[in-house]
């Protein structure tokens, strides 16, 4: 089968096999490429229109027990000038973008046992009583299953765990030997089986990343069907091991953004930070690509430079929530415009 064929075979819902999906991660020619990013919008539309969803995200801790070989707020960087906001700061943040017009609050940090469950349940339910209109999303990394039910309980809506690769040797090279790929998987079977909005997702160019293990992350998506799935390019950060390994490329990150999307029609799909980062106009390019959320930046500004995972990391410019205008005018050049809602999964609507 030729590129096209393939491609629209995934718009008709038939995943190709392992061959295939190589096929098309290595050979896109300009033409097939710019049939993939056009196949990957109609879907989208057919399912979200021109909405693009917005989250604000709140860093609220760069404490991290884990030392993920790529990440620059990993716990053996002595050099990151470590934070943690208070539940009265998140508030803060939150009321912020309430009133900015935000409905999805993503609370994201480090592995930080500071915040004990009841102090995080705390927070989940204040932010959830204050705006019970907004919907509460948490990327905090891995817990307990009875940890995950009491951020549920308490009202957690959605939770963003990258399962960043799915073959293990892969995974135990990113994450220093001391991390398991079955606990990754545990913990996004445990919160998608609680009823969670689950997103897992990897970074594109990670450093010993082979197209065979692009093509199994495929895989896992295409089964696993999570509600969201986040992807960026990897970017070196200079205080870690991988500090000279390329930065991935922008193709390779777009081309997935679209199989991802045409794979799982309904995904949430984030043009993210680390794609901003790479090239300026690189959150454009994800939407044209299939994306539909993007996640400004809410933290305190004083916080900001702070929550360094890679180099560059841009955070006071139009991705900042306070610039949600600029950053408007931005999603409008491609067509598709900012909406102000939850923005749930479209299997999730009433
Ligand atoms: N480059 C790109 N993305 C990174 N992340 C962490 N470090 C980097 C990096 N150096 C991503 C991980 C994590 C998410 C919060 O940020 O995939 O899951």
């Amino acid at each position: 089968m030729n590129n096209k064929e393939l491609i629209t075979e995934l718009k008709e819902n038939r995943i190709p096999d392992k061959e295939d999906l190589k096929q098309l991660l290595t050979s896109l020619t300009k033409e097939d490429e710019e049939f993939l990013y056009e196949t990957a919008r109609k879907v989208r539309e057919d399912i979200y229109g021109k909405d693009v969803y917005v989250r604000g995200l709140i860093e609220f801790t760069n404490y991290c027990r884990n030392d993920c070989t790529y990440c620059g707020i990993r716990a053996s960087n002595k050099n990151a000038l470590r934070y943690r906001l208070t539940r009265e700061e998140i508030m803060e943040c939150a009321a912020l973008g309430h009133e900015l017009g935000f409905r999805t609050f993503v609370m994201q940090g480090g592995e930080d046992m500071h915040f004990t469950d009841e102090y995080m349940c705390e927070i989940i339910s204040g932010i959830k009583e204050a705006f019970p209109d907004s919907a509460v999303t948490l990327s905090v990394g891995e817990r307990d299953r009875e940890t995950y039910q009491r951020y549920f309980d308490a009202g957690a809506d959605r939770f963003l765990l990258r399962h960043e690769t799915v073959t293990p040797e892969h995974y135990s090279f990113l994450h220093n030997g001391k991390m398991s790929i079955e606990t990754r998987l545990r913990c996004l079977n445990d919160l998608k089986s609680i009823g969670f909005q689950v997103g897992c997702g990897m970074m594109i160019g990670s450093p010993g990343q082979t197209v065979d293990n692009l093509v199994s992350d495929l895989i896992f998506i295409s089964e696993f069907r999570p509600h969201m799935v986040g992807m960026g390019p990897f970017i070196p950060h200079n205080e870690t091991p991988f500090k000279n390994e390329p930065a991935g490329s922008l193709e390779d990150t777009l081309h997935l953004l679209s199989i991802v999307r045409l794979m799982l029609p309904e995904v949430l799909l984030p043009a993210t930070t680390a794609l901003g980062t790479l090239v300026p106009t690189g959150r454009e390019l994800g939407i044209l690509a299939g994306a539909n959320v993007v996640m400004p930046n809410l933290s305190p500004v004083s916080v900001r430079k702070k929550y360094m995972l890679y180099d560059g990391k841009i955070s006071t410019g139009e991705e900042a929530a306070e610039c949600l205008e600029a950053l408007s005018k931005r999603i409008d050049s491609t067509g598709y415009k900012i909406a102000m809602v939850r923005g749930d999964h479209s299997s999730l609507k009433k």
